[in-house]
């Protein structure tokens, strides 16, 4: 058997579809033009003949397809136009038969695809086929095995699912047929690891049943990955009390320094490494590892690259557990750097050492006021996981954080993850009671079918927020020189993201938005919402922002609405968005919501939207909002707008743990996001 992948035959592709009871039309391989008459008589008129010839791949445009035949005499024309139009257009091509086959009646025709993602594994196409399938692309995806729910979710999914269905009286088509057939290619995919590609195209859909008319499958030979066995990592992670600093320096402009530096707050020991020994920053520095005198629990490497080999070895000989490389200059950097990696881990594999990195920025945990990374700014203490793949945006995103009040339970950049990846770390942070969001920057993800599996265990405890970049080619072409990543399709991320239940976000604000409001409510029951506001402006706008995103305003019953009547002034409007009108003070809130306690039954979610006025201290009125979400068992949402005037309120509600939104939409945003998978879990439970 050759290595070259193959394209099986119309016949040979029929036959597998058999196999897995997947209807094709009636079909006979022939030769000549008298047998081809003979099978067509059990093959039945109206006919189709095509070409067998090795070297042509689109029949159809090599002219070697004949439709509509009806008697012998037109099949034999029809034989000897293909074979002269094949000899005109592809005179090379060997012709070795024709197909003749039953020509399926009209009906829906639609696509069924299936191909090898290098990091996903096996991944499903469905949408509408025919000619205009890429102009049209009314396509979902998803990634093997696809279970007969998943199957039918994507049979509805598609924009001309009403033509499935049955649309302005037609006939509806064949819908678990359908659904039945994407469950069974799924099925051969994960059967037949050596099929590549499939695409069915057309498959025509009936009112009772379908049929694969054309059918092409890329054959290629199969080897299984080789499986690397490493150890865990370690769980206490999180509680690592010596840590070694190997490349310490006393020069300020070194990275060596700066982790150094940074390391001092740690309220473990620090033990900076140097062969110099010496003294820096207070801190006696041993000249190797050998030299500690206890085992560290972690060792930090800011060395060159071709010493990092040597100081993993040394770290092995000593015991130590767990490494994090800074340095650069391994597969992102080429071949050479490559094989230094491939060296690097060959060591950790040796020795049972994991590691994070190479080209990292490093890890933070706020609780222990451990900074080991070369970030000049240290996080304040939350319930946020970061996980990172750009160093940069950890930077940026740490910074932005201390202005905004936003906390982490740790960060952590995982650069190259060639030994620790996403996947350990998502379990570390899933298992971790401090953490309740996890956020992840991805370009990246080396074994697609771990982190799918991994993830979709996790998200329904804890919410996980993706950001994907690389979605354009030359986001992918950047992510390549940047992590030495190999980023697969971003439909195939969407895809793996939808069926492990992790939120897509489309931009780091959308997913710390996210973060905070999943992290400080969880999830909300339902999405019934009541807008409270002594804005008039933003209780229009707030009806808006809950249409676009999915959240209903909910009716208010008679008894709240009298109940309010008592305090509410003369002639407010009576209904959800509630204003407050201008006026109102914070008391007139304070009453709102006592109302809004009793009635906790009606609505699911509460947005508070307060403006500066004269009549309103933002401080009061956040406390009151502390108190009204003590009593509530419902998502309470703060968005005090405007500038300095509100910070102070802004600051109590963050310690009050309720999130607050600078800007409405970006609320309404995150609470419609949180209600659709919140719905999607309940779906996933039935
Ligand atoms: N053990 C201990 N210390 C050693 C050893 C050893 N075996 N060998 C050398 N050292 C010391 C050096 O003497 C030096 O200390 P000194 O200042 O006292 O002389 C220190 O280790 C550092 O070595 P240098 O040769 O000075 O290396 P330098 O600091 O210039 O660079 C670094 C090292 C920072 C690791 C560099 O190679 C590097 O990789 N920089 C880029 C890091 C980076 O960007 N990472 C990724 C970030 S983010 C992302 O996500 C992509």
């Amino acid at each position: 058997m050759t290595d070259a992948p193959r394209m099986l035959s119309e016949p040979e592709s029929y036959a597998l579809l058999n196999d897995y009871r997947i209807p094709v039309p009636r079909h006979a391989v022939v030769h000549s033009a008298d047998v081809a008459i003979t099978a067509a008589e059990t093959v039945g008129y109206p006919c189709v003949a095509k070409v067998l010839s090795p070297s042509i791949t689109h029949k159809s445009d090599a002219g070697g397809v004949q439709i509509g035949i009806h008697n012998p005499a037109e099949l034999r024309a029809a034989i000897e136009t293909i074979q002269s139009t094949i000899h005109e257009r592809a005179p090379d091509a060997e012709i070795t038969g024709f197909v003749i086959e039953e020509q399926a009646p009209p009906g829906l025709e639609l696509y069924i695809g299936g191909k090898r993602d290098p990091a996903f594994g096996p991944v499903i196409t469905f949408g509408t086929g025919g000619t205009l399938v890429e102009l049209e692309h009314d396509i979902t995806m998803r990634v093997a095995p696809v279970t007969p729910e998943e199957a039918t979710a994507m049979v509805r999914s598609i924009r001309h699912y009403p033509q499935i269905a049955g649309y302005r009286g037609t006939e509806p088509l064949d819908e678990s047929a359908l659904a039945d057939t994407i469950h069974k290619i799924s099925t051969l995919f994960i059967n037949r690891p050596e099929v590549a590609e499939l695409d069915i195209n057309p498959l025509i859909l009936y009112p009772d049943g379908l049929c694969a008319v054309d059918a092409r499958i890329l054959i290629r030979p199969y080897a299984p990955a080789p499986v690397t066995s490493r150890p865990p990592l370690p769980q206490d992670l999180f509680w690592v009390s010596r840590i070694a600093l190997v490349g310490a320096s006393a020069n300020p402009e070194k990275i060596g320094y700066i982790v150094l530096r940074n390391l001092l707050s740690f309220t473990g020991t620090v033990y900076p490494v140097n062969p110099k020994g010496g003294e820096i920053l207070g801190k006696s520095v041993y000249p190797s590892l050998a030299d500690i005198p206890e085992r560290p629990d972690a060792v930090i490497i800011t060395v060159p690259s071709t010493i990092v080999p040597q100081v993993m070895r040394d770290a092995g000989e000593r015991g130590i557990p767990l490494a994090v490389i800074i340095t650069s200059g391994f597969r992102e950097t080429g071949e050479d750097g490559a094989r230094l990696e491939e060296e690097i881990e060959g060591i950790a594999l040796e020795y049972g050492i994991r590691y994070t990195g190479p080209n990292c920025l490093g890890m933070q945990v706020p609780r222990l006021s451990l900074n080991a990374t070369f970030d000049p700014k240290s996080p304040r203490v939350g319930h946020t996981a970061f996980i990172s793949q750009s160093g940069a945006i950890i930077t940026t995103l740490v910074d932005w954080s201390l202005t905004e009040g936003i906390g982490f339970s740790a960060v952590f950049s995982v650069g190259n993850q060639t030994n620790i990846d996403f996947v350990d770390y998502i379990r570390l942070a899933a298992a971790d009671d401090y953490t309740r969001t996890i956020v992840l920057y991805i370009e990246e993800i080396r074994d697609g079918r771990r982190f799918f599996e991994e993830a979709a265990k996790v998200t329904p405890v804890k919410p996980v927020i993706a950001i994907k970049a690389g979605r354009s080619e030359v986001g992918q072409k950047a992510a390549a020189s940047h992590t030495g990543s190999l980023a697969g399709s971003y439909e195939v991320y969407e895809a793996a993201f939808r069926q492990a239940g992790i939120i897509n976000a489309q931009n780091l604000s959308d997913a710390f938005s996210l973060a905070m409001l999943l992290g400080s409510e969880g999830y909300p029951k339902g999405n019934r919402a009541v807008v409270i506001s002594s804005a008039g402006g933003f209780c229009v706008l707030a009806s808006d922002y809950a249409e676009q995103h999915g959240i209903r305003i909910a009716p208010l019953s008679d008894t709240l609405l009298e109940e309010m009547n008592a305090f509410m002034p003369h002639g407010w409007s009576r209904q959800n968005p509630i204003d407050m009108v201008g006026d109102a003070g914070v008391h007139r809130f304070a009453l709102t919501f006592d109302a809004l306690i009793r009635h906790q039954d009606e609505w699911d979610i509460a947005f508070v939207i307060s403006v500066p006025t004269a009549t309103l201290d933002p401080v009061h009125l956040a406390t009151e909002m502390a108190r009204f979400s003590r009593h509530t068992e419902k998502m309470v949402v703060g968005c005090l707008l405007g500038g300095e005037s509100m910070a102070a309120g802004v600051r109590i509600l963050r310690d009050a743990d309720i999130p607050n939104f600078a800007e409405p939409e970006d609320a309404f945003r995150a609470a419609g996001t949180a209600v659709k998978r919140e719905d999607e879990l309940e779906k996933e439970k039935k």
